[in-house]
């Protein structure tokens, strides 16, 4: 059964920003594309690095690290042609104001 989580108030997380939280031992990353919020595993599946941490550009985020790409909406990695490689998305939305992050 999912489990809903507040994570914080929406406004805290600006278009084009993204941050990260720990959700029952899960590293999630959260991004405000235009006003539209979007989370997805935050550890990039190549060596770990925070995702949240990386460059987005439009509605790609790329790691930091090595510079692997991943659509935001979606989890897609971008790269090359590995679905192994894709990201878990989470479904999360705005509630009074109050970003909510629905898990597994
Ligand atoms: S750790 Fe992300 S690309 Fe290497």
């Amino acid at each position: 059964m999912a489990a809903v989580h507040t994570l914080c108030r929406a406004d805290e997380i600006a278009p084009g920003e993204a941050r990260m939280f720990v959700v029952d031992d899960t590293m999630i990353g959260v991004f405000n594309l235009a006003g539209k919020f979007f989370a997805v595993d935050n550890r990039c599946p190549h060596e770990g690095a925070s995702l949240a941490h990386g460059y987005v550009e439009g509605d790609t985020v790329s790691c930091r690290m090595h510079h692997w790409r991943f659509c935001i909406r979606d989890g897609t990695y971008l790269n090359e042609d590995r679905p192994a490689c894709n990201l878990r998305t989470f479904a999360i939305c705005v509630v009074e104001e109050m970003l909510q992050l629905e898990l597994p």
